[in-house]
């Protein structure tokens, strides 16, 4: 099969298109043929050994595993031994065994991971969600979002942002997105009760209070954030934030036992991605998706994500008729 393939860490020149091994398939496990992924923040991470921690984990020379991609939708080819919850044939979609996978025509896992059956009425692309969906709501969750709660989303126009406002706007919250001035429209799109254009209007003067702020692009700091939380108000952010300054924000947190600050990571839930189809078949929940990329134009994707501009989503498809790039 062919797949994308990163043997050492590096800028997107790294990767190659390359013939691999199938994977195999073992009892409890299905194997899906891959019809759309997607480029994400994480594999651009990922690929780049980003912050350089991460080698702990990835490997410290090399990565130990060269197939990137987080997120999958396609058909179920072939089931293992005593799988029963699925058939060759059906169209399934998810978040790939530890975010790795997904860029190959083939990828297999237990039937019992993060897998489920695809929304009625939704194309293959429509639903390659799961990674932004995943963070955003990790973070909802983690403060216990609901009802009668205010929350700011400072960067609402990327993969998480775009996922925290719809999430929040499921569980019931009032939520105030703030983006750039071409968001706008698709912040309100989203379902936005009130929209800040921060090239126009400080996000930090607007009077109101919030219980939640959540910085869904790392690029504000709980400083700013602060003016705008309630007495108990609560802030997290997607990544480290301006030079890295949220692993000394997290310290500090850990050390006092401040609940005002939350770095929650995700787990890989079966239940997270049935969730998932639940809110995308009662059209709670849709893709805002960017450009699209055919495998063989993956390196140009990674290049396109990287500059942190992207809006949404970027996939990556596998199937050979759809293979143009949009803008
Ligand atoms: N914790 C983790 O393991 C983990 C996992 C995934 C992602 N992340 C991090 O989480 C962050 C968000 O990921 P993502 O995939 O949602 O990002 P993304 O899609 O790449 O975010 C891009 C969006 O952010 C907006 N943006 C850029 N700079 C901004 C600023 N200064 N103020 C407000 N908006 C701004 C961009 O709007 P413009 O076009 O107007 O610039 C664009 O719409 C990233 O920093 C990523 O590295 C962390």
């Amino acid at each position: 099969m062919k797949a994308a393939v990163n043997t050492r860490y590096g800028s997107p020149d790294v990767i190659q298109i390359r013939e691999v091994p199938k994977p195999t398939l073992r009892r409890g496990e299905v194997l899906i043929k891959v019809h759309a992924t997607t480029v994400s923040r994480t594999d651009c991470g990922q690929l780049r050994a980003h912050p350089f921690f991460i080698r702990l984990i990835t490997g410290l020379v090399r990565p130990r595993r060269t197939i990137l991609g987080t997120d999958f939708s396609g058909e179920i080819e072939a089931v293992g031994e005593g799988v029963v919850s699925f058939t060759p044939g059906d169209r399934v979609f998810g978040l790939t065994p530890g975010g790795y996978g997904g860029h190959a025509e083939y990828l297999s896992l237990p039937e019992d991971g993060p897998i489920a059956a695809m929304p009625s009425g939704l194309g293959f692309d429509d639903v390659v969600v799961g990674e932004g969906a995943w963070y955003a709501d990790t973070y909802l969750q983690a403060f216990g979002l609901g009802p009668g709660h205010n929350i700011l989303i400072y960067g609402a126009s990327g993969a998480i942002g775009a996922a925290a406002v719809q999430l929040a706007k499921y569980y019931g919250a009032e939520v105030t997105a703030v983006v750039a001035a071409p968001h706008v429209g698709l912040a309100r799109s989203l379902g936005a009760d009130r929209v800040i254009d921060f090239t126009a209007e400080d996000f930090t003067k607007i009077g109101d209070k919030f219980d939640f702020v959540m910085d869904a692009v790392g690029k504000t700091t709980f400083f700013r954030c602060r003016k705008v939380m309630k007495p108990e108000g609560v802030f997290a952010a997607a990544d480290l934030g301006p030079h890295n300054q949220n692993v000394l924000l997290l310290l500090w947190a850990a050390v006092t036992r401040s609940k005002r600050i939350i770095f929650p990571l995700p787990k890989a839930r079966k239940g997270f991605v049935e969730f998932l189809r639940e809110r995308l078949e009662a059209g709670e929940f849709r893709a805002v998706i960017d450009r699209k990329y055919p495998l063989e134009g993956i390196v140009e994707a990674y290049r396109y994500v990287e500059t942190g501009k992207k809006t949404g989503i970027v996939v990556i498809q596998l199937t050979p008729n759809d293979g143009t790039t949009q803008g």
